[in-house]
This record gives structure tokens, C-alpha cells and sequence, in this order.
């Protein structure tokens, strides 16, 4: 390529990436080019680039005659159902994705503009890694991009599409952004791969097995969605960004509602007689959302919590819920960390939020505690306490312990409380609180068994509701089941101008 070229060549040479054997070769794997994916993306027509003629500096190993234009990446700006996004797409039609010193620039130049401008940044990765002819150049324009990340967190929403490789450091920048979302099958995320591993440890271990998406989904939680394929995993993009502010000092986008009486009855049948029985907390979740709007966000992973998007009344809110079918509903170290994560990102996000309690307590046992239950416990009790969104919690059932105070209760801070009359709140469950303190009346009695259910059962006159809680304030309003969706439409509208003071220090130390 030289200067005798006319911009339109030059032009239509960049729109041919690594060329068209390659482009077929991207096909065949089930993948979309990043232009493709550029136009699946945003809204017909949007699409303007930036930088599309820049190339590469390098000149080692032969790479003066190995130039093409946009060098490996797609930068540029449009909108999504309206709205302004900034996006950059890794071409992995050009020496494999990988980044380069100038390939970085030009990640960073639209990183930098999305700040500026307040408007989310997405990136659809699909790299090699670092640019190997380069050395370190490229591994300081990685550095660089995750020192942007960094200063973007919290200002605008970012999200990373995994549509290809992305190994080695480069996983940093997705694990430092709002979403992450990989497609089945055709993606892998790792620090070190099958090889290395293999050499380290000895381990046999395949990519998609390591590092694939639902590996990812399950075992990690590095991943907060999947997609089954390219277009699919564009498509929940967008759906993201509908529940999403532009920045953080906007609120996010309402829906138009228009109010009719909201009473839902079948929420009333659904917590069983028999406290030890689960139930679905997503059938709680459904019967009070808009119809259909409930987005959940890492589902597979510790599933004993929910986490996910909705809207009540057309406004975007964030759940965390106890999920009584997985675990009893207890928190554990994956779930505390779940749901701490949703909390922040809401919060930074103007997000209100609604938590649905019916947790036995946290989980016992030397798993748990050596893996730092206690660390990862606080992370949730400090989520809650520092968030200053709108905050309403409704105890369905039990509300135990320590667990009790960490899932948004009036003492850490939550706006309103409600209670379902089957709501449980004490210290421990009925049997093992009567087990404890009632220890020397059922060893002297003749049936201790006889004398372990009556105590039980004056335990549980005495505890196993929420009007103890009610009396003192801790509870707002003790509610039929029928009526939370309305109760909930009313709170939050209530609390939509909510404002709080915060101390002035340089920021908080939550425990990580
Ligand atoms: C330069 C690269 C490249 C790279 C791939 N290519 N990775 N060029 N730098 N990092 C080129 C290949 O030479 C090839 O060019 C073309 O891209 C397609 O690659 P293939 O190997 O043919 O494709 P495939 O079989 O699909 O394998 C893809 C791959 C493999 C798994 C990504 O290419 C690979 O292992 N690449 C190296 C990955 C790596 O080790 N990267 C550095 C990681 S460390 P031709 O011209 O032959 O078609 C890192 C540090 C980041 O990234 C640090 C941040 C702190």
C-alpha cells in the first residue's frame, strides 16, 4: 500500500479487513466479522468510524509490508433503539485481532470520547492478544486500556462481548467492566491456556472446558451472560443497555405505564404451609414486575441468588433475591459476592433496588469459612449499607441471623421494609433456637422429644413473625402477598427523588 492510493481505495480496503480468504475463514468457524457485528449492532445506519485509515508503526520481522488499514480494529460511534454508544470490534481477520501500539490508541481515543460525552462504551473482543512482532508497545497499549476501564467504572456503563479468543492479560479489561457476555461455544477466557497448563500442572484440560462460556457462566462468575451465537449475544447487549442510564448521573429511561389496580393474586399462593418446603423466588419475582420484564444476570452461577434487571411500573429496577429452591435460599461465599457486584453496579448506576428475603442464615462449614465467608459476607453488608439508590426489601419468609441485617435492612440503610405475614424474623430457625436455649429443660424432662416440640412451638409464638419487627419500626408495613406489586409501585415513586448525603472521604475500603 502506498500514497498513490485514492481515499475510496483506501477505504475499501479497510472494509476488507485481513482479506476475503479470511473473512470466509471467520465465517466458517459460526463467527461474524467485527463489521458485521458493528451492523447487527447498532441501529441501521449509525454506524459513524473513526480512525479507519490508521495502520501499524512497527517494522521488525517484516511487518513494513504487512499493512492494513484500521489495523485490526473497528472504532467508532451510533445508537442503540436512539441512543448514543461508543463501540470498538477486534478484527480478527487482521493478524488475529491482535493489539498493537496503535490498535490500543485507538480503543483508548474512544474510550475517551465515551467518558467525555457520557455515553456507554461497549467491546466486542475477538483477539490474539498482544500483537507478538510488537513487545512491550503492546503490552503498554493493554495497560493503558485498563487504566482507562478503571477511570470509567462508575461513569459510564461498560460492556465486553467475548466473540473469539481473549487470553493472557487481555482478559483484564472485561473482568474490570460493567457486563461481560460470551458466546457458547465459539469464545475462551484465560489467564494461562491448555498448554501452560498442561506444563504447570499437569492438567489435561481443553479451551472451552478452562475458560468457555457456560464455564465461565457456572464455575467462575467472570461471565455475567452467554449467547448461543453472535447475533444473539448482540441482541442481549442492547437489552442491557435498556435498563441502563447513559452515565452515571442520569437516571435510567421509563417505560409509559399506565396504573390499573395491580393486585396479583397468585402471589398469595405461593409460600408453602410447611416452612421447610421451597418454592420459586423467580414466581415472586415475575408476579410482581412488568409482565415479562425480568432480565436475570448470571443465572448459572451460585444460583441460591438472584440477581437480575426489571421494571415496575416502567421503571428500571435491580432484584437481589434469595432463591429458597438452591441451598435453602443461604448465603455462601459465591452468593455474597453475586449479589455485592449487582448492588455496586446498580447503585453506581441509579438503579432502585428491591430485595425479596428468605434466607435461613449463611452456610456453615470449614469450605466456607477458609474460603472467607466472612470476607466475602461483609462485601454484601458493605454493598448495601454504602448504596444510596432508592432501597426496598420484602421478607417473604425466613429472615434469620446475621442474614436478616445483611439483606437490606432498615438498620443498614433500605427505604422501606415490608413483611409478608409468613414472614419469620429471629435470631435462628424455631428447632435450633429451642434446642439451644431450652437445652437443660428437655435433658431433664422424661420425653425430651414431647418437651423439643412445645418449646419450638413457644419459640415460634413468639418469633416466627414479622410483628416483633413490626412493633419496632423495623418493618413498615406488614402486606398480603396480592398487594406488593401496587405497594412497591407506590414506594418507589415515592422514593424517586431520593437524596442522600455522603461523608467527604477520598472513598470507602469495602473488603474485597
Ligand atoms: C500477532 C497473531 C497473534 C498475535 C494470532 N496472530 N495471534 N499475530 N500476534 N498475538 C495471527 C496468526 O499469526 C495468524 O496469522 C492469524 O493471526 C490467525 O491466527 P491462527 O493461529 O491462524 O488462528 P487460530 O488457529 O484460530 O488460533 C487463534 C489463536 C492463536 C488461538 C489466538 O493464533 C494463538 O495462540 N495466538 C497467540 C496467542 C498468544 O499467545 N498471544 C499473546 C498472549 S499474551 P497468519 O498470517 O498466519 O494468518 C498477551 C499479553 C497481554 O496477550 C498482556 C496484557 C497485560
Amino acid at each position: 500500500m502506498n500514497g498513490s492510493k485514492s481515499l475510496e481505495e483506501r477505504i475499501q480496503i479497510a472494509h476488507l479487513g485481513g482479506g476475503q480468504n479470511r473473512i470466509d475463514d471467520q465465517h466458517k468457524k459460526g463467527k461474524l466479522t467485527a463489521r458485521e457485528r458493528i451492523h447487527f449492532l447498532l441501529d441501521s445506519g449509525s454506524f459513524e468510524e473513526i480512525g479507519h485509515l490508521v495502520t501499524h508503526r512497527c517494522t521488525d520481522f517484516g511487518m513494513q509490508d504487512q499493512i492494513f488499514y484500521g489495523d485490526g480494529v473497528i472504532t467508532g460511534y451510533g445508537t442503540i433503539h436512539g441512543r448514543l454508544v461508543y463501540v470498538y470490534a477486534q478484527d480478527f481477520t487482521v493478524f488475529g485481532g491482535s493489539l498493537s501500539e496503535t490498535h490500543a490508541e485507538k480503543i483508548v481515543k474512544i474510550m475517551e470520547l465515551a467518558m467525555n460525552n457520557g455515553a456507554p462504551i461497549i467491546g466486542l473482543n475477538d483477539s490474539g492478544g498482544a500483537r507478538i512482532q510488537e513487545g512491550v508497545v503492546s503490552l503498554g497499549g493493554y495497560a493503558d486500556i485498563f487504566y482507562k476501564n478503571v477511570y470509567a467504572s462508575g461513569v459510564i456503563p461498560q460492556i465486553s462481548a467475548i466473540m473469539g479468543p481473549c487470553a493472557g492479560g487481555a482478559v483484564y479489561s472485561p473482568a474490570m467492566t460493567d457486563f461481560t457476555i460470551m458466546v457458547e461455544e465459539s469464545s475462551y477466557m484465560f489467564v494461562t491456556g491448555p498448554n501452560v497448563v498442561k506444563t504447570v500442572t499437569n492438567e489435561t484440560v481443553t479451551s472451552e472446558e478452562l475458560g468457555g462460556a457456560l464455564t465461565h457462566a457456572s464455575k467462575s462468575g467472570v461471565t455475567h451472560f452467554t449467547a448461543e451465537n453472535d447475533v444473539e449475544c448482540l441482541r442481549k447487549i442492547k437489552i442491557i443497555l435498556s435498563y441502563l442510564p447513559q452515565n452515571c448521573w442520569e437516571k435510567p429511561v421509563d417505560l409509559p405505564f399506565t396504573l390499573g389496580t395491580e393486585v396479583v393474586s397468585s402471589l398469595n399462593a405461593i409460600i408453602p404451609n410447611n416452612a421447610n418446603q421451597p418454592y420459586n423466588m423467580k414466581d415472586v419475582v415475575n408476579g410482581i414486575v412488568d409482565e415479562n420484564s425480568f432480565f436475570e444476570v448470571q443465572e448459572l452461577f451460585a444460583e441460591n441468588i438472584i440477581v437480575g434487571f426489571a421494571r415496575i411500573a416502567g421503571m428500571s429496577v435491580g432484584i437481589v433475591g434469595n432463591q429458597p429452591m438452591v441451598l435453602a435460599g443461604v448465603l455462601n461465599t459465591d452468593a455474597s459476592r453475586k449479589a455485592a457486584r449487582f448492588v455496586r453496579t446498580c447503585d453506581a448506576f441509579q438503579i432502585p433496588l428491591l430485595v425479596l428475603v428468605d434466607v435461613p442464615g449463611f452456610l456453615p462449614g470449614t469450605d466456607q469459612e477458609w474460603n472467607g465467608i466472612i470476607i466475602q459476607g461483609a462485601k454484601l453488608l458493605y454493598a448495601f449499607s454504602e448504596a444510596t439508590v432508592p432501597r426496598i426489601t420484602v421478607i417473604t419468609r425466613k429472615a434469620y441471623g446475621g442474614a436478616y441485617d445483611v439483606m437490606n435492612s432498615k438498620h443498614i440503610g433500605a427505604d422501606m421494609n415490608f413483611a409478608w405475614p409468613t414472614a419469620e424474623i429471629a435470631v435462628m430457625g424455631a428447632k435450633g433456637a429451642a434446642e439451644i436455649i431450652f437445652k437443660k429443660d428437655i435433658a431433664a424432662a422424661e420425653d425430651p422429644e414431647a418437651v423439643t416440640i412445645q418449646k419450638e412451638q413457644e419459640y415460634k409464638i413468639a418469633f416466627a413473625h414479622p410483628f416483633q419487627a413490626a412493633q419496632r419500626g423495623f418493618i413498615d408495613e406488614v402486606i398480603q402477598p396480592d398487594k406488593t406489586r401496587i405497594k412497591l409501585i407506590k414506594a418507589f415513586s415515592m422514593l424517586k427523588n431520593k437524596k442522600v448525603q455522603v461523608p467527604n472521604r477520598k472513598h470507602g475500603n469495602i473488603p474485597l
